[in-house]
């Protein structure tokens, strides 16, 4: 049987390319996408949500979701990474649908309360859309099957600050929300992302079989890649959010630990993730008193791009 998902984004170029996974993977039904600010602000995010699907020919609910973060005040969107559009300043055809008319957290709200026990949540923006949920209705920790949050960076370091991931930083109460709620929960961040370069020629094959949508995906990627050969002389890029769904589908290519999340909201370190393994006894009991989850501590980066490209060729 399928995966039933949700999808939550911020288109964002790699979010694109995880899109296009969500919406061409066999044993995933995409229920929607929940959008949220980050890479862009939220409206350009659900305009590119909505363009997506449809470049995909596909009809999925699109829900809007958060504008700002909840408590911090919102940077400014990188338009250096992600261009002016989300998309990579490659141009754009007008969606002809529209987002639902419930906000991102109600639609999270009615369809995991709609089939309890089976929808799993995947996030890979900032993530004050599933901290309202759980507002909404904290009983969603009982009923959603599984949380996959690409997020975060356990040794690895930032990618926004020397400490802080960008979906983490971008709105740290919110993360703090979810990554201590108590639900099933694993972390896919930066010790995991940074592993896996999509390169060029592998790009090339994915825009090949993609239609329209692979249009996109290269113009987007074109963008993308140039500033990851200026900021990290890496030639490719890092397919983050892709990741959270190689994590779902492919466990095997990824190491994990199970231990105590914490995330850093306020000062030098905001917006860091804290992580203190299950086997390890620390000096104060501080240190586990947040639910038990799993985070990434390593992955097998090559393994993981052949399985985008192979998903996104067949
Ligand atoms: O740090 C990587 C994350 O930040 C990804 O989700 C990417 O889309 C950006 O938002
Ligand atoms: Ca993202």
């Amino acid at each position: 049987m399928a995966t039933p998902l949700i999808f939550d984004t911020d288109p964002g170029v790699d979010d694109a390319q995880a899109i296009a996974i969500a919406l061409a993977h066999p044993e995933i039904e995409l229920l929607g996408m929940t959008t949220t600010y980050g890479n862009v602000d939220i409206d350009t995010a659900t305009t590119n949500a909505l363009l997506l699907a449809e470049l995909a020919n596909q009809r999925i609910p699109v829900a809007q979701g958060a504008a700002a973060p909840l408590i911090k005040l919102k940077h400014p969107a990188p338009a250096h990474i992600h261009g002016d559009n989300g998309l990579g300043n490659h141009p754009l055809p007008v969606p002809s649908h529209r987002a639902e008319t419930i906000s991102a957290p109600q639609f999270i709200v009615e369809q995991v309360n709609a089939r309890p026990g089976e929808v799993t949540l995947v996030a890979v923006g900032p993530l004050g859309n599933l901290a309202t949920a759980l507002q909404l209705d904290p009983g969603i920790v009982d009923r959603v099957k599984q949380v996959v949050v690409m997020g975060g960076s356990i040794r690895e370091g930032g990618n926004v600050t020397p400490v802080a991931e960008a979906n983490i930083f971008n709105d740290p109460h919110a993360a703090a929300r979810v990554l201590t709620a108590g639900w099933p929960l694993t972390l896919v961040g930066l010790d995991a992302t940074h592993r896996c370069v999509l390169g060029p020629a592998q790009m090339d094959k994915i825009a090949a079989a993609q239609g329209k949508l692979g249009d996109v995906l290269a113009g987007s990627y074109a963008f993308y890649r140039a500033f990851y050969r200026t900021a990290l002389d890496i030639d490719g890029c890092c397919p983050h959010d892709s990741c959270a769904l190689a994590w779902l589908m492919r466990p095997e290519l990824f190491t994990t630990a199970r231990g105590h999340l914490n995330v850093v909201t306020d000062g030098d370190a905001e917006g860091q993730t804290l992580f203190a393994p299950q086997e390890r006894t620390f000096i104060d009991p501080r240190w586990a008193r947040t639910p038990l989850v799993d985070v990434c501590m390593n992955a097998d980066g090559e393994a993981i791009v052949d399985w985008i490209v192979e998903t996104l060729t067949r």
